[in-house]
């Protein structure tokens, strides 16, 4: 997607040494534009932990490239005994996004076809660029398929803009490219459908007001900020014709997990007729867990992150500033889970599937 009209992808290898993969440090967006190298499976832990890469997608790909800078520190004569130490590290960063498992199962179950250590370190290098090409042209079908159901609101609506919520960042900032949710969107506006999007800020880490209005932005397509409780307002008012949200794992049943506040807004959308749909590429997808509710496991992060602010102060300088009493205890849950019957349906590469489990089945025989 583009930046300063020139186009970008989240993270990429380092044109002069493979060695090095390269990614857009989003904690400083949008006020900053930072890339940051990343080398050892420790550069990536701590990007991955820390928020410098989010978003499940990315967050998949940002792994599938990690496990080959842990194919590259592995010893040769500890090959299988240190590759394994790395994929537990790597997945202990972040508990909720399935993409992060996905992509260093895959990495195991490929590097496991090697013969010897340099065809492993080969396959590694192979597979993370697979893993990232793969996210970006699923999450490019997920936007040719979403496209109808913006297409056929704008029919109904004789062309007037199509007012669509979305919930965080799931945008092309949170995968390799084009994003999830954002995709149908972008294919609307490259299809000269008016759309506009109301844009949850998504407290406590603002990937709404930071990321999604930024790319929003920067794509030229019309967009409203909101603060995260507006939403049921405007749905009861008409002023919302469809929600389309991300998601960091949705299970075979059809029950969702993405940030927090999602849950609500699906509530909203339910008591208002509003159609809510969940776009997804198959890596999202949990094959074993069936009640999402109980079992998916939900992130809790340091609630420094609800009780600080940081953004650009009126001196242009980077400002990080306290808002509650100081010492004020938080609890930062990061995600919650939306029950399937709450959902419309889901947006996926491979088309728009009911949040049923028979019916999610069906589109993928293949994956159980
Ligand atoms: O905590 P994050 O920013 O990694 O959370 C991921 C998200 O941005 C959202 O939950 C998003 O809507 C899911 S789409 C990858």
């Amino acid at each position: 997607m583009l930046i300063k009209s020139k186009p970008y992808r989240t993270i990429w290898s380092h044109p002069g040494d493979p060695t090095i993969t390269q990614i857009i440090d989003q904690r400083k967006l949008p006020h900053e534009f930072i890339i940051v190298d990343l080398a050892v499976v420790d550069d990536f832990c701590v990007a991955i932990k820390d928020m410098y890469v989010r978003g499940a997608g990315l967050i998949g790909a940002t792994a599938g490239f990690a496990m080959y800078a842990a194919a590259l520190q592995c010893r040769d004569d500890h090959f299988a005994e240190d590759i394994e130490q790395f994929a537990q590290l790597l997945t202990a960063t972040r508990p909720t996004a399935k993409n992060l498992t996905w992509a260093v199962n895959r990495q195991l179950a490929a590097m496991g076809t090697g013969n010897t250590v340099l065809e492993k370190r080969e396959i590694a290098f192979t597979t993370a660029t697979a893993i990232a090409d793969e996210d970006a042209r699923f999450c490019k079908q997920i936007g040719e398929h979403g496209v109808s159901l913006i297409r056929e609101i704008s029919q109904r609506k004789n062309g007037e803009p199509v007012n669509i919520l979305t919930h965080c960042n799931a945008g092309w900032l949170a995968f390799v490219d084009y994003g999830s949710a954002t995709a149908p969107i972008y294919q609307a506006n490259n299809e000269g459908i008016a759309v506009h999007v109301w844009v949850d800020e998504t407290r406590p880490w603002l990937q709404g007001a930071r990321l999604t209005a930024w790319e929003l932005k920067e794509e030229g397509i019309p967009h409203t900020l909101i603060a995260d409780n507006t939403g049921g307002h405007l749905m009861q008012h008409g002023m919302v014709d469809l929600v389309i949200v991300g998601t960091d794992r949705t299970t075979f049943t059809g029950d969702v997990a993405n940030k927090i506040g999602t849950y609500l807004k699906a509530l909203a959308a339910h008591d208002n007729n509003v159609p809510f749909y969940v776009a997804l590429p198959s890596s999202t997808f949990d094959w074993q867990i069936e009640d999402g509710v109980t079992d998916i496991p939900i992130e809790k992060r340091d609630g420094d992150e609800i009780n600080r602010v940081t953004g650009l102060s009126d001196r242009g300088e980077m400002e990080t500033v306290l808002i509650p009493p100081e010492n004020t205890p938080s609890a930062n849950y990061s995600f919650d889970v939306t029950p399937a019957r709450l959902i419309t349906g889901l947006i996926t590469e491979r088309g728009i599937v009911d949040a049923d489990r028979d019916a999610i089945l069906q589109m993928y025989p293949d994956k159980r």
